[in-house]
């Protein structure tokens, strides 16, 4: 038996790091998705193949003994092999048009398509079913992810999220265009998370004040995707920038692709961890060429995206 599952990629608009904190964080899935295609096999293995790397092993071994990037996908064929009693293997294989590592979700995209695709060989699991499972495999390598990537690569479009209430869908009137420009610095979401803690803890209150600015920004925000005024979002996202400079995950690279961003889009922002990987720009039809025509004269990796709206996907 065959079962298959697609997920888009993430940015988070508004609110990364925060909302590690429990303030609200604002996400938004885009137009560029892995595939998952999981089957059965007879022989007690379990073979993840992805274009970052292979991995078989006996469907037997305990989960505390494999030390691999792959681990979370191993982490749901053993869940649910050992929930359904069953005791042959599983093959897995990513197809993603997500770049990896660069702050797109690439990773929990990756997870909610295993979630869906490798559940999907046993039964039929609801969106939050595998919602669930997805972050408790994200968290085998990621173990303070706040599960807001995860939730808006489930269940797509834009979306308020923190983790005390989990998410709400927005619907706005804008139609929505980013340009996404990548620094091709590579970076770890877990360590700069790490970072982030340590910063907290040595300047508690200078983190407290930027959580009730976060909070304010994100209220705004909330009325101004209400109301489609694209300025205002633009100048939001400059507002929350400087925000996310003042904890460090920004650097000198990010500041000068984020300074050309500024010249031709209504604003721009890291999005996702930081300290590298993207920034997005937000554009409309009017500025959205004239902004990737800016960042290539400047030699920036950049390209566009439109929001999705499906979310995971099963089949
Ligand atoms: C990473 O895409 C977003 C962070 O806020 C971490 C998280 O929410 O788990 C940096």
């Amino acid at each position: 038996m065959k079962s298959i599952a697609s997920a888009p990629a993430k940015v988070i608009l508004f609110g990364e790091h925060f909302v590690v904190y429990g303030i609200k964080a604002i996400l938004c899935s885009i137009n560029k998705r892995v595939t998952i295609t999981s089957s059965n096999t007879e022989e007690q293995v379990i073979s993840v193949k992805s274009d970052l790397g292979e991995i078989s092993i006996p469907s037997s071994i305990p989960i505390e003994e494999i030390n691999s990037p792959l681990l979370p996908f191993i982490y749901i064929a053993k869940k649910m092999t050992e929930k359904f009693n069953y005791s042959g293997g599983i093959n897995v294989t990513i197809n993603s048009d997500i770049p990896s590592g660069v702050g797109l979700g690439s990773s929990s995209a990756c997870c909610v398509a295993a979630a869906g695709s490798i559940s999907g060989l046993f039964t039929k699991y609801s969106k939050e079913e595998i919602l669930n499972l997805a972050i408790e495999a994200e968290k085998t390598i990621f173990k303070d992810t706040s599960g807001a990537d995860c939730t808006v690569c489930t269940y797509g479009g834009i979306i308020e999220y923190d983790k005390k209430s989990g998410y709400k869908k927005i619907n706005t009137r804008f139609d929505l265009h980013l340009v996404i420009a990548n620094t091709k610095i590579p970076h770890s979401t877990r360590l700069v998370v790490t970072k982030v803690k340590e910063f907290k803890e040595h300047n508690e209150k200078h983190f407290s004040e930027l959580c009730d600015e976060e909070i304010r920004l994100i209220e705004k925000v909330k009325s101004i995707l209400n109301s489609g005024d694209m300025k205002s979002l633009g100048q939001a996202m400059i507002l929350n920038q400087k925000y996310l400079d003042q904890i460090g995950v920004s650097n000198e690279t990010l500041r000068s692709v984020i300074e050309d961003a500024n010249k031709t889009s209504f604003g721009s922002k890291i999005t996702g961890a930081g300290e590298g990987g993207c920034i997005i720009a937000l554009v409309d039809k009017s500025n959205l060429e004239k902004t990737l025509r800016n960042l290539q004269s400047k030699n920036h990796e950049c390209f566009s995206v439109q929001m999705d709206s499906k979310g995971l996907d099963t089949f």
